[in-house]
């Protein structure tokens, strides 16, 4: 029976190494992983990626254990050194492009060394994705740390049939051209039969540059490569509906001996405050999530609507990420700053403006955080898709609350219903919180319902579902061949 492969550079478990060399497991963070997990928990594929662990890090016994390990998740481990890392995954991958795909063009270093791991590193994944292959597999590359890696598959198995999909945004021509190495890179993603990106805009913007630098035939959504024809679109991601809104009616109906730490620390924050409006964001902690943004717009709000002062709170947390870039210690040390000096501020014996967690957290108290939220302020300065701005609406069971989402999320494409707005715009973000602390629930209702109707149809497993319907369907070359 054939299979899908998924590959992308980190596999849905993470893996570290305790003092006592026993291994701790955790779940993986971040959009890729949390949507394409139950997607791989139906399947009766492999998922190839990286544990987390380098090889300095294990001896064979510890390699051992850390293959039983993934194996009964059906993944299958790269293994990268402490070279790869550094020059791949913290160098190329987070330095280059994902900067530059998030027009950071002011912290996107261009470094030959780094590239030339990262293409060492996609040799790596094809290597071990190729072991794997069988007649009639279908493989699913993920994310822009192994864009070269359909063109090393196509090379060596011209008949499989591969799909990648871009989790991240696809900047424009304008942006893409700068990049020194753009041929070969649009070259290795062309491997592809099928390229998806989660936006039509993150599509044209692809489809320009291989116009513009490949200088491919181009009909519509279909390029003509070779003796090939390579299909793009669209496939904005959801996320997995009933786990969320399930978890949050389970959670409501909870026994109160079995709350969490933190819900009976968020219940006695309501009737301390006589229901003050919880505002909740969620993020990793990355310059793309406009997190400093997001607090300048809070102080301001506060500043400009002093009525509020004691009656609303802004609890924030920031999973930590990619520490080793120093961008991302810049901005721990920004936030550290802005958290601190506006609680300095404006703080009073029963009331801190803003509670700041700087950790990650297990599943129930992410629910615990969504379902006793009012207001999801959610403001990326650029993001592809924004999933957390998902989820708060699918645990809102009693179809309440108020997303406020910034107009830069691929998210924002599909979620009208939400007062959007632009990051950069303290007065409209200050005003637009007031519009939420005062929306009536009436109001509240028929947004959520909407917004609640739509992601409950266009679910993780139908994105999922539509990505690979499309993939079999380019199998069918007749059909798809353009005229030149
Ligand atoms: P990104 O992919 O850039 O991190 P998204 O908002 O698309 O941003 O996805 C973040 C994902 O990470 C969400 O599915 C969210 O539930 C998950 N997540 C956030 N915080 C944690 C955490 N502490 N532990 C596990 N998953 C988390
Ligand atoms: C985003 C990217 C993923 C990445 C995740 C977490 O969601 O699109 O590819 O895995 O962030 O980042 P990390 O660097 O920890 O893998």
């Amino acid at each position: 029976m054939s299979k899908t492969i998924i590959v992308s550079n980190r596999l849905p478990l993470q893996i570290k190494l305790e003092n006592d060399n026993s291994l701790k497991i955790t779940p993986s963070v971040g959009g890729l992983a949390t949507g394409m997990k139950s997607v791989h928990a139906e399947g009766n594929g492999i998922w190839v990626g990286w544990s987390g662990l380098t090889e300095e890090e294990t001896d064979s016994f510890t390699k051992k254990k850390v293959n039983e390990a993934v194996k009964k998740e059906k993944c299958v481990a790269v293994s990268l050194n402490e070279q790869d890392v550094e020059n791949f995954y913290f160098g190329f991958s987070n330095k280059t492009l994902w900067p530059l795909f998030h027009y950071f063009m002011e912290y996107t270093e261009f470094e030959k060394d780094q590239w030339e791991s990262y293409q060492e590193v996609n040799q790596k994944f094809a290597d071990v994705v190729l072991e794997h292959i069988e007649d009639g597999d279908n493989v699913w590359v993920h994310d822009y740390q192994l864009l070269l890696l359909p063109k090393l598959i196509k090379d060596k198995k011209p008949n499989t049939t591969i799909g990648f999909f871009l989790h991240i945004p696809y900047p424009s021509y304008e942006i893409f051209r700068t990049f020194p190495w753009r041929e070969q890179l649009l070259e290795g993603m062309l491997g592809a039969d099928l390229l998806g990106f989660h936006t039509y805009d993150y599509e044209r913007h692809f489809l320009s540059s291989v116009k513009r630098i490949l200088r491919l035939d181009v009909k519509f959504n279909k390029i003509n490569y070779h003796d090939r024809v390579v299909t793009v679109d669209s496939f904005p991601m959801g996320i997995d509906y009933n786990k969320f809104h399930d978890a949050a009616l389970t959670h409501t109906n909870q026994n109160p001996k079995e709350k969490s730490e933190l819900q009976r620390r968020l219940d006695n924050h309501i009737q301390s405050t006589s229901n003050a409006k919880m505002v909740l964001s969620i993020d990793r902690l990355d310059y793309t999530k406009g997190i400093p943004n997001r607090l300048r717009a809070f102080e301001y709000f506060l500043n400009k609507y002093p009525q509020f002062k004691e009656k609303v709170r802004l609890i924030m947390l920031a999973v930590p990420s990619r520490s080793n870039v120093p961008q991302y210690q810049k901005l721990k040390r920004d936030t550290d700053e802005l958290v601190g000096r506006i609680n300095g501020e404006f703080a009073t014996v029963s009331w801190t403006p803003i509670w700041y967690f700087y950790r990650s957290m297990p599943f129930e108290n992410l629910i615990d955080l969504y379902t006793s939220s009012d207001i999801a302020l959610i403001t990326p300065v650029r993001d592809g898709m924004n999933l957390v701005a998902k989820e708060y609406v699918a645990t809102r069971t009693n179809e309440d609350g108020v997303l406020i989402l910034s107009e830069m999320a691929g998210a924002s494409k599909e979620m009208n219903e939400a007062l959007l707005i632009n990051p950069n715009n303290f007065e409209e973000i200050a005003d637009t919180l007031k519009q939420a602390i005062e929306m009536p629930t009436e109001e509240q209702s028929k947004r959520m319902k909407i917004l609640q109707k739509r992601l409950k149809r266009y679910t993780v497993e139908k994105w999922a579902d539509e990505f690979m319907k499309s993939l079999n369907a380019t199998k069918i070359k007749d059909t798809v061949m353009v005229s030149t």
